[in-house]
């Protein structure tokens, strides 16, 4: 008889850290395996930004820091949210955490409780549900297509939407998709969610904001009439690749971020100072490393766009963001070679890492079982290598 509490039993284990472990135990017995698993820029974080954090320690930033987070750093958000989305935010309606993922569970801790729904589109980030379920809520998972360039309809939306729905996710630009919502899609949801008779509170993730191909980042914020439902959540993890320093951000009515407040305040205290410290410099400093990695990943994007084209049964669209490809691959179900039988996603990326030694998703993860996740932040040369081997592999399998 287990020990562990129940709302611990029911969340899964990210298989995305399963196929990172599974290709570091290949990689450890010598195998030359090119990770395609990770979800992070593959470039150092720019040295403008570590030396603040180096000047942070000089300067004995070293003390607890305050739950919301310092308030030159709230202010930097402030000023960054007008900026770049011509939004208003005062300071007292913004907490920084330890990461987006960490501002996504003082979210729903805040909003959600046993018996709410939470609508989720899926292929969704593979936290999202998890957390629902540590919150003790139910999620409501809406599949969509690569036809549908993976983006919920409003008459889908509709559909889902019941008395019992507190929450909705978007995630824009998307992991694991690519997808971008334009600003005339935002809109139609928007007006879904103002029509429901109760109000509905739309977690709008924003953490790729900046790794966009398409040009101007769309915010469901921007509409006055629901801004007072919305939950952006922001961070440097991706843009300014942090992802080690762990800084992620909300911004939300007063009465949200008070109550996350609240929760982070007993849960963690506020976010690590030096981390603070160099986000200040990231979101106020220079942008021109930034627009390198984006030019950077646009050319891998474009590779590799190129390059599933000649993989059999594999079927993709253009992502207009993040570092994802997120190709179709069903078809390929129900073929074999060898010892190897493949019936899903999962056999497919088992097969992939061990026959070809080289590591993807299955789309399992993100709700979406006929696809699979493909990263790009890797290097042009390992990309190519990648696909050739895959493509190879791919061939090999026989109904
Ligand atoms: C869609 C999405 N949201 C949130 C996060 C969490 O970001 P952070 O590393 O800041 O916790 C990630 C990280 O992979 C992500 O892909």
């Amino acid at each position: 008889m287990t020990q562990i509490a129940s709302r611990v039993e029911r969340l899964a284990i990210s298989q995305t850290l399963a196929m990172s472990q599974k290709s570091r135990e290949l990689q450890e017995k010598g195998a030359d395996v090119i990770n395609l698993s990770v979800g992070q820029p593959d470039f150092p974080t720019p040295d403008h930004i570590k030396e603040a954090a180096i000047e942070a320690i000089n300067q004995n930033f070293t003390g607890y820091t305050p739950v919301p987070g310092y308030g030159d750093l709230l202010d930097a958000i402030a000023a960054k949210l007008k900026r770049d989305n011509q939004l208003t935010y005062a300071p007292n309606q913004i907490v920084v955490s330890n990461g987006a993922k960490h501002s996504l569970a003082n979210i729903l801790l805040t909003l959600v409780e046993e018996g709410d729904e939470v609508i989720v589109p899926a292929p969704y980030w593979v936290s999202y549900v998890e957390l629902v379920k540590l919150a003790e809520g139910t999620n409501v998972v809406v599949p969509t297509t690569l036809e549908e360039s993976f983006k919920i309809t409003p008459e889908k939306l509709r559909a889902a939407i019941t008395p019992k729905t507190k929450v909705m996710f978007l995630c824009s630009p998307s992991n694991p998709t690519g997808s971008l919502y334009t600003r005339d899609e935002l809109k139609a949801i928007a007006d879904v969610v103002k029509e429901a008779d109760h109000p509905i509170y739309i977690i709008s993730d924003e953490i790729y904001e900046l790794i966009n191909y398409q040009g101007k980042h769309e915010s469901i914020a921007q509409f006055d009439e629901i801004k007072d439902q919305v939950i952006i959540v922001n961070g440097v993890s991706k843009g300014y690749s942090m992802t080690g320093w762990r800084i992620g951000y909300i911004a939300a009515p007063e009465w949200i971020a008070k109550a996350c407040n609240k929760v982070q305040g007993q849960m963690t205290s506020g976010a690590g100072s030096i981390s603070q410290r160099a986000s200040i410099a990231a979101l106020n400093g220079d942008h021109e490393p930034t627009k390198k990695m984006l030019d950077a990943f646009k050319k891998r994007r474009d590779l590799v766009v190129e390059g599933v084209k000649d993989i059999p049964g594999f079927e993709a669209n253009v992502p207009q963001g993040a570092f994802y490809l997120f190709p179709k691959v069903e078809s390929l179900f129900g073929t074999r070679y060898e010892e190897y039988t493949i019936n899903n996603a999962n056999d497919l990326c088992m097969y992939l890492l061990e026959e070809a030694n080289v590591a993807m998703v299955p789309g399992e993860a993100f709700g979406a079982p006929g696809y699979l996740r493909l990263s790009y932040a890797a290097s042009e040369e390992e990309l190519k290598e990648a696909l050739a081997r895959v493509k190879e592999a791919v061939k090999k399998l026989y109904k």
